[in-house]
């Protein structure tokens, strides 16, 4: 099996349940607060290492603080080698502000970046030349700088790895880094960003089209409860699994985590979209970011 390298973001989620989300002005009662370990990079890397990889390693940065070892603590506990993790002492830990609407059963996300905002391109460098192989898998967000990010694929290429960009959340522009990208993986809000195209019919020939000619290889959008799409050398649509949604954070980051999972260990993008959306579907189930993401062993049939 090869090895996952995710270099991304690393962040205490700090979320609670709303009826309805406030207008301006306005204060509503939360419910069910949790102060638990999120950060889009993290949630990816944990959900490698749950979903049954081996060796997963996580390029990121926190503060020195203690929400800094707590999250790494908390994340080495299942299994991801966090040797890649730097601590950055001129800034504290990131933290993520998450409110779930019951009504819509979908979530708003206020990010404050912290530490992650200071890790650079030469930490990045370093650690994939230092123990990534040829083969070997890349998984890149964008909540980190973009210098961290170009230099993680650039570098991911030169030495023959496979590289997964999630362009999530879209910040500007990312043109520079496509021609490194052999998977691309936004959501369908994401798709629209970047491509001015929505994910139907022709907007997502085009906009995909538009990616293939920017240098990206295969593009999959996620469709939330409609499931997701790849358009690459044949386009195909991957059912959702049905579930009973309490809260739908991480959910992304389950499907990417399931997804290199299966590209690790050898398996086609089919089958690693099916994995993908049997995992998130377990996650939506449950509240908060990185423990909401089931453990192989709690997937029936598997
Ligand atoms: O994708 C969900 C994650 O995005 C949260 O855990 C939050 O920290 C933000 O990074």
């Amino acid at each position: 099996m090869r090895q996952i390298f995710v270099v991304g973001s690393i962040n205490t989620d700090l979320s609670m349940a709303v009826d309805r989300l406030p207008r301006l002005g306005e204060s509503v009662y939360g419910q069910g607060y949790m102060q638990t370990q999120g950060g889009k990079g993290a949630n990816q890397a944990v959900a490698c290492a749950k979903l049954g990889c081996p060796q997963v390693y996580l390029v990121g940065a926190v503060g020195a603080d203690a929400d800094g070892e707590k999250l790494r603590a908390c994340i080495a506990k299942v299994g991801v080698d966090t040797g890649g993790v730097t601590v950055k002492p001129q800034a504290g830990s990131g933290v993520c502000v998450a409110l779930s609407e019951r009504a819509s059963r979908d979530n708003v996300l206020i990010v404050c970046p912290g530490a992650n905002d200071a890790l650079c391109a030469q930490d990045v460098e370093e650690f994939l030349r230092t123990h990534a192989r040829v083969g070997d898998i890349l998984l890149v967000q964008l909540e980190i700088p973009h210098e961290a990010v170009l230099t993680a694929l650039r570098c991911a290429k030169e030495m023959g790895m496979r590289t997964v960009l999630n362009p999530a959340p879209v910040r500007g522009e990312i043109g520079d880094l496509l021609r490194y990208v052999d998977f691309i993986v936004p959501n369908e809000t994401e798709f629209a960003s970047l491509t001015g195209c929505s994910a139907d019919g022709s907007g997502l020939q085009a906009g995909a089209r538009a990616l293939h000619v920017a240098g990206a290889g295969t593009v999959i959008v996620t469709l939330g409860k409609r499931g997701s799409v790849c358009v690459g050398e044949e386009t195909f649509f991957v059912d959702a699994v049905p579930a009973e949604a309490i809260d739908t954070t991480a959910a992304g980051d389950t499907f990417l985590g399931a997804f290199c999972t299966v590209l690790a260990r050898g398996g086609g993008v089919r089958e690693a979209m099916e994995f993908g959306a049997r995992c998130a579907a377990v996650t939506v189930t449950r509240r908060g970011a990185a423990e909401s993401i089931p453990f192989l062993r709690e997937l029936s049939g598997k």
